[in-house]
């Protein structure tokens, strides 16, 4: 079983000024931001421990304030006396624990993110001092072996204003009933990358106020399980994420009725049952990449007229399931179909009462036949599709001629993307050459991509293909 570790990115928030000659703090940066608030960065270059203070007296609001690897196992008390911070990023140092002392005299906290490998705990009344201001806290890999787990958990009750919690152990198995109290505040709440198979009936009994629910990277395979913990919750949340889990068997989710994003992704699911979105008038993203999805039920999307993301890339789709319902849908991804999207029909991708510009990718497919009408809608009498990713063998089998139905004016450009798998040949590139690219040019489609690059300097006045009228829309 191996878990996808998803990079940490330690970040701070852009708007940055000037910097500052001076810092408030030895051997970091200070960054003025256009509010006046300061960022405070500070990356360990000399083997120190902790970085000076240098000034006691710092009044302006400390947007960002970020601590990266440094040697020190604790903060030194009074670190952040007299400081108003929003937020505060503790990265990649040594960090064992958070001290009774470590917030003494801070003036406020909104963010807490602490992405350490050997983070202990929390100390009894350490969360005191900022218990009414912290909204977010994010703590990735806490040993919830340690005996002191339970001194942790009691800690993060007294976060009166909590409202995002992430908690990525990459080791939690079992979430305890006792510790599930502190989630009666939380309206988002991640759980993703840890250890866990399974939950229990009565994890989410307590979220009043939960709108997302991120269970991504774990071991989960039994939905109906899954589906009795959020029981209590099921009419609440927008945002329900089980990506990289083992679920093979669906469920309709027909009860989820306020649900606008679902990810599925990354799972081992074959069949999806006919009712699955039936109700979700608001679903506006689904994610169901890398499964092993053959086919999907004919009107599978007649119930979701919101739907604008739909990401079905990396299954073993032959043909493209029908859209002709998803008049806002704007990205359809349907990209590596792992060598089964061999051809694509007339009509394929329009859209009754469409909003416009479909980004629809077809990359890494080969496509050995088309449509004649492929890319057009009936409705209007051309092409809804914006942009359109295509790889290099898709595009060689193609007649070009196809290619004048996503014509636009100059309002609303097009491209069309070209990759080349590496291992094409110079010679097989023959279809990237000046005549597609003033071709392209004449219908004032955007030409972007590898395939863009490799053709040649070009004269502009070249003829152009002359297209003849059976393509036309
Ligand atoms: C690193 O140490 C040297 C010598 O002690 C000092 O001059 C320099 O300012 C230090 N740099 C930082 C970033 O602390
Ligand atoms: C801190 O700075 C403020 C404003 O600049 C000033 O009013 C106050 O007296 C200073 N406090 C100390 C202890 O220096
Ligand atoms: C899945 O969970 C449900 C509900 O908890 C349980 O009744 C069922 O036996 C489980 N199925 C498997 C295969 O473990
Ligand atoms: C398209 O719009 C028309 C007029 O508003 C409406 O009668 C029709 O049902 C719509 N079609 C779809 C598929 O939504």
């Amino acid at each position: 079983m191996s878990q996808v570790m998803h990079k940490v990115v330690i970040f701070w928030s852009i708007g940055a000024l000037l910097a500052l000659d001076e810092c408030f703090f030895d051997g970091c940066r200070c960054v003025k931001n256009i509010d006046y608030s300061y960022d405070i960065i500070c990356v360990n270059q000399n083997n120190s421990l902790f970085p000076k203070r240098l000034k006691s007296n710092i009044t302006r609001t400390i947007n960002t304030f970020l601590l990266k690897q440094y040697l020190f196992t604790e903060i030194p008390d009074g670190t952040f006396q007299g400081l108003a911070i929003r937020h505060l990023i503790i990265g990649e140092n040594r960090l064992k624990k958070i001290g009774p002392d470590t917030f003494r005299g801070i003036k406020s906290l909104s963010l807490l993110k602490i992405i350490e490998k050997n983070f202990e705990t929390i100390d009894l009344g350490a969360f005191d001092p900022i218990s009414y201001y912290l909204s977010e806290l994010g703590i990735w890999q806490i040993n919830y072996q340690s005996h002191k787990i339970d001194e942790f958990f009691a800690e993060l009750k007294k976060l009166k204003s909590l409202k995002t919690l992430s908690l990525m152990g990459y080791g939690l198995k079992q979430f305890k009933p006792e510790w599930t109290t502190i989630f009666e505040s939380i309206v988002h709440l991640n759980l993703a990358s840890n250890e866990m198979k399974s939950i229990g009936p009565d994890i989410f009994k307590s979220c009043k106020h939960i709108e997302s629910i991120n269970l991504n990277n774990n071991f989960m395979s039994n939905l109906s399980s899954i589906f009795r913990a959020l029981e209590p919750v099921k009419s609440k949340l927008r945002e329900l994420k089980l990506a990289s889990n083992q679920i093979s068997q669906l469920k309709d989710f027909s009860a989820f009725a306020r649900l606008e994003a679902l990810d599925l992704s990354n799972n081992q699911i074959k069949k999806i049952p006919t009712g699955l979105l039936k109700g979700l008038d608001k679903l506006n993203s689904l994610y169901l990449s890398s499964n092993l999805i053959r086919s999907l039920p004919d009107s599978l999307f007649s119930s979701v007229p919101a739907l604008s993301i739909l990401m079905l890339d990396n299954n073993y789709l032959s043909t493209v399931p029908s859209v002709r319902t998803l008049s806002n849908l704007k990205i359809l991804d349907l990209s590596n179909q792992n060598g089964n999207l061999k051809e694509l029909e007339d009509f394929l991708f329009e859209r009754a009462n469409s909003t416009c510009c479909l980004y629809l990718n077809l990359d890494a497919n080969r496509i050995e036949k088309y449509g004649k009408k492929t890319f057009c809608s009936r409705d209007s009498g051309l092409s809804e599709i914006r942009k359109l990713d295509l790889s290099y063998q898709s595009m060689a089998n193609m007649d070009h001629c196809l290619l004048s139905q996503l014509r636009s004016d100059m309002a609303n450009k097009i491209e069309f993307y070209v990759t080349m798998e590496s291992e094409i040949s110079k010679e097989s590139t023959v279809s990237c050459n000046c005549e597609l690219k003033s071709f392209l040019k004449s219908l004032k489609i955007g030409f972007i991509g590898p395939c863009s690059d490799v053709a040649g300097p070009c004269n502009e006045y070249q003829q152009t293909q002359q297209c003849d009228k059976q393509f036309q829309c």
